[in-house]
C-alpha cells in the first residue's frame, strides 16, 4: 500500500516536469529490479545480454509465444515445460513480473554484465584470426590432416573444411535440430590412416514415435570425389531402446573420445529427467564405453546387471559436453553442465556414480534448492567445479608445438562465459586455470590443430590461435 499511497499523495504537489522526472525514476527503478531478477533467474539460459544460449534471444523482439506484456508474463509464470523453460510462478511475485517485463523491454545495450571470474588471463599471449567463416552453429571441429577438418553444424550438415575450401558430405544420417539437439560430434578412428572410419553423434528420432529423441552413435566412411563427397558404409554403434526415447529438446551429450585399448567413450545428458541419471536401466545421464565396432567390452562395470545398459561406464552425469582421454596419463577428462552453478570437471572411472541429482554444487534455475548435499558417501566429487556456471562445452588436451609451455593442459570451452580455459592438471589433480580467450562469442568446441595452433568453434566461425610475437 505504501508505495501507491505515497505516489497518489505526492502527485498533486509536483509540477508536470517533476512528475515526468518522477515517472522516469520509477521506470528506472523498475528496470533495475527487473535486471536483478534477470541476472538471478534468466541469464544462465537466455544469455547475459539476452543474446540467447540454452534459450532463444530476447533482444530481437521476436516472440514465438506472443509479444504482448501479458504473453511474456504468462510464459514466465507458467513456463514451457516441454521446451525447457521453467515456471517461475512460485518464486517471482506479480509486481516483480512487471519489473522483469519492463527490463526485458528496455534498451538492453545499457546492461553491463557482472564479471564472474577473477581467473588470471593469458590472452595477451595469443593472436586470434578467422580460419573459417559463414558457418551455421558449428558444433564440432576435428582435423583429419594438415589444414583440413571435419566440421559439424548443429542444423545437420557435415563439412570438409580446408583453408579456402569447403565441401559438404552428402548422405549422412538425418538428425533432429531441436533445442540443444542436432548433428553433434564428429571424430576419427585412432587408426584412421589405415581404416578411414569416421564417427558421428546426433539427435535421432524414434521411427515409430518421431517426436521422441535420443543420442545415437554411428560410424561410416567418406568417399571424396572431385566435386562431391559421400558418406558410405554406415554402421550403427549405439542406439537406445525405443522406450528410452524422450521428447525434451535438451541435454543430449555427446563428445566422442578413444583410449589406447580400443574403447570409444561418449556421454548422454539426462535429457531433463534428472532422476534417470541414477537409473542404470536408462541410457541418459551416463558416460558409455563401447568398442569401436559397437560391441560391448566384457569388463564394462554393469555387464550382467539385470536391466542395465551394458554400455554404461559411469553414471550420475548431468550433461557431458566434453570428454577427452589425456594422451600422457590416460585419464578420461569430462566437463559437464551443472544446473545453476556446479559445472563440473570430472575424471571418469569405471562404475563410479558422479552423483547427479543427489549431490550438486548448483541450485535450480528458479533459485530454489535442488539438493541439500554437495557430497554423499558412494558418490564421487568433481575434480573441480565452476559456480556460477560458465557452461562448459568442448574439451581437448593441448598437444602442439606452438605453445610448448602449455603442452598437456586441458583446453575447455565455455558457452555462457564465452571463454576458453587453459586448465593445468597433474594426474587426476587440478592445479589451476587461466583464460586463454574471452568475449569472442560462445565457445562450442576447441581443439589442437595438426599445425600446433588452437582452433575454437564460435557461433558462426572457427578461429585459429597462434602465439603473439
Ligand atoms: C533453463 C533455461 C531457462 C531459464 C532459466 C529461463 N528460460 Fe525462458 N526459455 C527457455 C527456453 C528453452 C525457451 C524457448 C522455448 C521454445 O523456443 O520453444 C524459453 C522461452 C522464453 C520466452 C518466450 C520467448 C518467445 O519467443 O516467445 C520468454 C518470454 C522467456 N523464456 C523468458 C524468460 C525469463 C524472463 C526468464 C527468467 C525469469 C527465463 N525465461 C528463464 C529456457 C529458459
Amino acid at each position: 500500500m505504501s508505495r501507491l499511497l505515497f505516489l497518489a499523495s505526492t502527485a498533486f504537489l509536483l509540477t508536470a516536469c517533476q512528475q515526468a522526472s518522477a515517472q522516469k525514476k520509477d521506470i528506472e527503478r523498475s528496470i533495475e529490479r527487473g535486471q536483478a531478477l534477470y541476472v538471478e533467474y534468466c541469464e544462465s539460459c537466455h544469455g547475459v545480454n539476452m543474446e540467447g544460449g540454452q534459450a532463444p534471444t530476447m533482444a530481437d523482439d521476436i516472440w514465438v509465444y506472443g509479444g504482448t506484456d501479458a504473453d511474456i508474463r504468462r510464459v514466465i509464470k507458467e513456463g514451457l515445460e516441454e521446451a525447457g523453460m521453467p515456471a517461475f510462478d512460485d518464486v517471482i511475485r506479480a509486481q516483480n513480473l512487471d519489473d522483469l517485463v519492463t527490463y526485458i523491454r528496455s534498451d538492453v545495450e545499457t546492461f553491463i554484465p557482472p564479471t564472474i571470474d577473477d581467473v588470471p588471463s593469458v590472452q595477451d599471449q595469443v593472436k586470434i584470426e578467422d580460419w573459417a567463416t559463414d558457418l551455421d552453429e558449428p558444433w564440432a571441429v576435428h582435423f583429419i590432416g594438415d589444414g583440413t577438418a571435419l566440421v559439424t553444424e548443429k542444423s545437420g550438415k557435415l563439412w570438409l573444411v580446408g583453408n579456402n575450401s569447403r565441401m559438404e558430405i552428402k548422405g549422412i544420417p538425418a538428425s533432429v535440430d531441436k533445442g540443444q539437439g542436432g548433428l553433434l560430434d564428429v571424430a576419427t578412428d585412432p587408426d584412421y590412416a589405415e581404416n578411414r572410419w569416421v564417427y558421428l553423434s546426433f539427435t535421432h528420432p524414434d521411427k515409430n514415435a518421431p517426436k521422441t529423441l535420443m543420442t545415437k552413435i554411428v560410424r561410416g566412411k567418406i568417399l571424396v570425389g572431385t566435386v562431391r563427397a559421400d558418406w558410405t558404409d554406415e554402421e550403427t554403434l549405439f542406439q537406445a531402446q525405443p522406450k528410452d526415447y524422450i521428447e525434451t529438446g535438451y541435454h543430449f551429450g555427446s563428445r566422442i573420445t578413444f583410449d589406447d585399448a580400443g574403447h570409444l567413450f561418449f556421454g548422454i545428458g539426462d535429457r531433463g529427467k534428472k532422476e534417470e541419471a541414477q537409473d542404470l536401466t536408462r541410457p541418459n545421464g551416463k558416460i558409455h564405453r563401447i568398442m569401436r565396432d559397437g560391441s560391448i567390452p566384457a569388463d564394462n562395470p554393469f555387464v550382467g546387471v539385470e536391466g542395465a545398459y551394458p554400455s554404461i561406464y559411469s553414471y550420475g552425469n548431468r550433461n557431458p559436453q566434453g570428454t577427452i582421454v589425456h594422451p600422457k596419463t590416460g585419464v578420461i577428462w569430462e566437463t559437464e553442465h551443472g544446473p545453476r552453478g556446479g559445472d563440473e570437471l570430472n575424471a571418469i572411472k569405471s562404475g563410479v556414480n558422479y552423483g547427479w541429482p543427489k549431490i550438486s554444487y548448483g541450485i535450480n534455475y528458479n533459485g530454489t534448492e535442488l539438493t541439500p548435499y554437495t557430497a554423499l558417501p558412494g558418490m564421487e566429487q568433481p575434480v573441480s567445479q565452476w559456480t556460477p556456471s560458465i557452461a562448459v562445452c568442448g574439451l581437448d588436451v593441448y598437444t602442439g608445438d606452438l605453445f610448448p609451455q602449455w603442452r598437456g593442459r586441458l583446453l575447455a570451452g565455455a558457452l555462457a562465459n564465452q571463454s576458453v580455459r587453459l586448465i593445468d592438471v597433474e594426474g587426476e589433480t587440478y592445479r589451476g586455470e587461466s583464460i586463454l580467450i574471452k568475449d569472442q562469442g560462445r565457445v562450442r568446441d576447441v581443439t589442437t590443430g595438426p599445425d600446433g595452433a588452437i582452433y575454437v568453434a564460435l557461433p558462426r566461425r572457427i578461429v585459429r590461435l597462434t602465439p603473439k610475437d
